[in-house]
């Protein structure tokens, strides 16, 4: 069964085709990222423009890479929630008028269920029940994932997700958008000790919080230049990642040893993050669990994720009218189906 995913939550412009949401067929990606980095984010108003401009070009070639027609397609998946309104909407209409036109499912895809399904897409094996730290620019969730389109979010960021404090911290640093990597490669060249950084406190045994260590860096930062002292940009850089890693890898360990999952899994953009790969596997190792990382490809947004999702919800019967709308705001739990309109 091959699907086709659409996906504009944010600043790419995606289309993908994956057969029985385990398989690639084809994948497409335009990103409007180097234009948004000379505003240090994203604009919503030019996410939303550019994809206006993109998403017919980029599905055509996801069609033509696998060598498909629409009228093959067993069904179109569409992120429809969470993101930016105006830039979701564009791929929804898109993918609305495509599945009206060849008279296929339209089926609703949630964005963070997206990003769990690139490990099926990564891992081809891989079967639910696992628990899967699901971290990205917009969200920071625990989850218990109960079977592919079934979800019990176990914690979360209560302030800051862990995508955005990367970026933020960028920021203040003066390294540039994308925050993640760019503070990642500022770190390589510096001690993790250099600054000690405070672990934040915060209430509920699997949930984090980004804020304090985020304003403990400006702190730091403008000390340094108020008392016209030099700053280890490396060193501070290197100490917040490690810190950001050591909180997300405890507490999925914490998670995992409460709930008795086996197997652990990281999703969303910051799963690309190497230390945090690399002590997620540490807590795995210790708890005898295996670890699933998602191929970094499938890290960031794309729609081989969505394509994948949509598989699994369309078994499952999540398909909606043309009356598809999209949401900012969304729990990974809630099924479109069961949303009162
Ligand atoms: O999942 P994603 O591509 O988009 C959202 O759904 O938000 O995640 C983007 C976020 C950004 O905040 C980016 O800085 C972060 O993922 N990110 C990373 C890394 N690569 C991307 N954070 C830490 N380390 C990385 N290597
Ligand atoms: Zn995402």
């Amino acid at each position: 069964m091959k699907i086709l995913g659409i996906e504009t939550s944010c600043d790419e412009t995606a289309a993908a085709i994956v057969e029985d949401g385990r398989h690639l067929l084809a994948n497409v990606i335009a990103s409007s990222v180097k234009e948004q980095a000379l505003y240090g984010g994203v604009v919503p108003e030019i996410a939303s423009r550019r994809h206006i401009e993109s998403i017919s070009m980029v599905a055509q070639k996801a069609l033509d890479d696998a060598g498909l027609a629409p009228e093959q397609l067993a069904g179109i998946a569409v992120t429809y929630a969470p993101g930016l309104i105006g830039a979701l909407l564009v791929g929804v209409n898109f993918a609305k008028g495509l599945a009206f036109a060849a008279q296929k499912p339209l089926i609703p895809v949630h964005h963070l269920r997206g990003h769990i399904a690139a490990l099926y897409l990564t891992h081809p094996g891989l079967q639910p029940p696992f628990l899967c730290l699901v971290a990205s620019g917009g969200h920071c969730h625990f989850v218990q994932v109960n079977s592919t389109t079934s979800f019990a979010v176990l914690g979360r960021t209560v302030d800051d997700a862990a995508g955005e404090a990367f970026d933020k911290v960028a920021r203040t640093l003066g390294l540039g958008y994308p925050g993640g990597p760019a503070v990642s490669k500022a770190a390589q060249t510096g001690s993790p000790t250099a600054y000690k950084l405070p672990t934040p406190h915060v209430e509920g045994p699997y949930n984090v919080s980004f804020s304090g260590l985020k304003t403990a860096v400006l702190n730091v930062a403008n000390n340094a230049k108020m008392k016209n002292e030099p700053l280890d940009i490396p060193g501070l850089a290197a100490s917040f990642e490690h810190k950001v890693a050591d909180i997300l890898a405890t507490k999925l360990a914490a998670a995992a040893r409460d709930t008795g999952a086996t197997t652990l899994c990281l999703a969303g953009g910051v799963a690309a993050n190497t230390l945090l790969r690399q002590k997620v596997q540490q807590q795995a190792d210790l708890l005898g669990a295996e670890l699933c990382l998602p191929k970094l490809a499938f890290c960031g947004d794309n729609a081989a994720m969505i394509a994948a999702q949509g598989y699994f919800e369309l078994q499952a019967g999540h398909t909606s009218g043309w009356n598809l709308n999209g949401y900012a705001t969304m729990p990974i739990e809630e099924n479109y189906s069961d949303i009162t309109l």
